[in-house]
């Protein structure tokens, strides 16, 4: 089993990633561009720590246990680790960057990772040496609390390294279902976006509240939360531009983002990153 892991990109993904990986005894090599944000995510994972000591979960000496395992590094340092899990930007040049330094750096046996929410694995495996160990692993948020991740295969990924992962994803408590074919959205954003633009639609139409249209998803459908809420909280322009690549790769009205969507983005009504989207803002 691996031991050593390096997450690379350690913003709300990363971070996230990180804790759950070091709670359950990984070694974790945690490397960020931005001087300071590894930083800020173990001071972060400390915090939420505390509350899992408070609600007597974890002894303080768990605590420090998982924060010594959570090792801020750079490129030099990561060569020993069976497996990275890439979580930056959502650009595929970024991560094409990002997954040629990682093939140069890491012993060759290593599986490579990616968090991608929606771009092609086959593509990303193309600029290392070996697409055969090149991977999906798309983790939900927050990562310590969804029980999902998906596995990707791309057109070359090998049977073990898909064995690797999954057995990585149980390992950290996690459920895994495997996505045979590299395609758009995988499973779950797949039939997310749908569900989002039609309950945008209704509201857009005027045909019901968004109060109301939340509430008869989640009573009628026993989801925990209605699709408006949880747009805002994915984050509204993060929801635009998965909607957008759908739409591009499968042109497909199915994925057709809606106006009300495009006018909010455009007015800077992000939803999670600024508290404004569906619920707060009165002027669309
Ligand atoms: N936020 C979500 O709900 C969610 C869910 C599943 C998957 N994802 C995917 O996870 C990835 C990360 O998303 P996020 O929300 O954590 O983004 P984020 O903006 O919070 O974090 C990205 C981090 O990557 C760092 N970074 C950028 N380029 C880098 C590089 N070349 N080397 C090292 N670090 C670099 C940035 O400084 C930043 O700290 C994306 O691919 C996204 O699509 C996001």
């Amino acid at each position: 089993m691996e031991q050593r892991i390096a997450v690379i990109g350690a913003g709300t993904m990363g971070s996230g990633i990180a804790h759950v990986a070091a709670l359950h005894g990984y070694q974790v090599y945690m490397i960020d561009e931005k001087p300071g944000v590894v930083q800020t995510a173990r001071v972060r994972i400390h915090q939420r720590l505390d509350r899992e000591v408070e609600k007597g979960r974890l002894t303080p000496s768990e605590r420090e246990a998982v924060m010594d395992r959570l090792i801020e590094a750079t490129w030099d340092h990561v060569a020993d680790a069976e497996l990275a899990i890439e979580a930056v930007l959502e650009i595929m040049e970024v991560k094409k960057a990002v997954f040629q330094t990682l093939d140069r750096v890491l012993g060759p046996e290593a599986v490579l990772a990616t968090n991608t929410s929606s771009l092609s694995i086959t593509e990303i495996a193309t600029t290392t040496r070996r697409p055969q160990n090149v991977v999906g692993l798309h983790f939900f948020n927050p990562a310590p609390v969804m029980k999902l991740v998906e596995i990707v295969r791309g057109e070359e990924t090998s049977d073990d390294t898909v064995q690797r992962v999954q057995t990585f994803a149980t390992s950290i408590n996690k459920e895994a279902v495997v996505v045979q074919k590299d395609t758009p959205g995988f499973i779950v954003n797949r039939v997310l976006m749908p569900l989002f633009i039609e309950a945008m639609r209704i509201y857009e139409e005027g045909i019901a509240s968004k109060e109301d249209i939340d509430k008869a998803i989640k009573l009628g459908l026993n989801h925990p939360m209605g699709p408006l809420t949880l747009a805002d909280l994915t984050g509204l322009d993060v929801d635009l531009n998965v909607m957008d690549y759908l739409f591009q790769e499968f042109h497909d009205d199915r994925f057709a983002a809606p106006m009300v969507l495009r006018r909010l983005v455009r007015a800077g009504k992000l939803g999670r990153k600024t508290g404004k989207g569906f619920y707060n803002y009165d002027g669309v």
